[in-house]
């Protein structure tokens, strides 16, 4: 990792993440001319996604590049999608071109929606050479077991360093789940973890002190920034 990590403290927790997201959008635009934008899952991202929404006006959204972190393996308009709750909070009311949304497809068996998306992302990466598709700004949560993304401790995706994007069986769930890799997620020139939840930070500390039994300890960015936002 470069840069070291950014510990933030907000009062005003949404408004704070979508400055950051706004911040990151417009330099990406001004040196690359789009913004590749990752989003998250959960619920802490709606507040952020709903404050984002309010400022639309800030960021020209034609230039904007969605992807996704991870995904439930259900339909798009099932309850538990993370994409039902990005497109409920966000991208309806920033008419984003269906073309600029990179959905993973949790409709389909997993094995082949992390498949589907793998080439998708290795298609995006391509025009540039690289063999990663590297995020400008990837936003990921936090579980209190320090799981992120779909990365859950002790599953087999934690050990995935080639591909960008793995179908992961996670145990407790009883479930599978897309997730973007450790080498996908290293790859993003900026890390925002979004942490609203004070109950989270007695994982937090045991992240920050390089527990490596959990997942989000191997968030380290080969060369960007990480930032952690926390709402308390
Ligand atoms: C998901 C997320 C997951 C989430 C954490 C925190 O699909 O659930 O990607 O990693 O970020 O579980 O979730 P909350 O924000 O709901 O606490």
């Amino acid at each position: 990792m470069s840069t070291p990590p950014r510990v933030i403290h907000s009062s005003a927790f949404a408004l704070d993440a979508a400055n950051v997201i706004i911040e990151c959008g417009i330099a990406a635009i001004r040196e690359r001319g789009a913004f590749r934008f990752g989003l998250s899952g959960g619920n802490t991202p709606r507040l952020v996604f709903s404050e984002l929404a309010k400022k639309s006006g800030e960021l020209p959204w034609d230039k904007v590049r969605i992807t996704f972190g991870d995904e439930r393996c259900v339909p798009p308009d099932d309850v538990q999608s993370n994409y039902r709750m990005a497109n409920e909070s966000l991208l309806r009311s920033v008419s984003m071109a269906e073309k600029n949304v990179f959905r993973m497809r949790g409709e389909l068996p997993p094995d082949e929606a992390a498949e589907e998306y793998e080439t998708q992302l290795r298609a995006l990466a391509g025009p540039s050479g690289d063999q990663r598709y590297a995020h400008d700004l990837l936003l990921l949560g936090i579980g209190e077991d320090g799981h992120t993304a779909s990365l859950f401790p002790e599953t087999p995706a934690l050990g995935e360093r080639e591909k960008n994007v793995a179908a992961n069986y996670v145990p407790k769930l009883s479930a599978h789940r897309i997730t973007l890799t450790y080498p996908e997620i290293n790859a993003a020139r900026h890390i925002l973890f979004l942490v609203n939840d004070a109950a989270k930070l007695p994982v937090l500390e045991r992240i920050w002190n390089g527990d490596a039994a959990l997942p989000a300890t191997g968030v380290q960015p080969v060369s960007g920034q990480l930032t952690w936002l926390l709402g308390f």
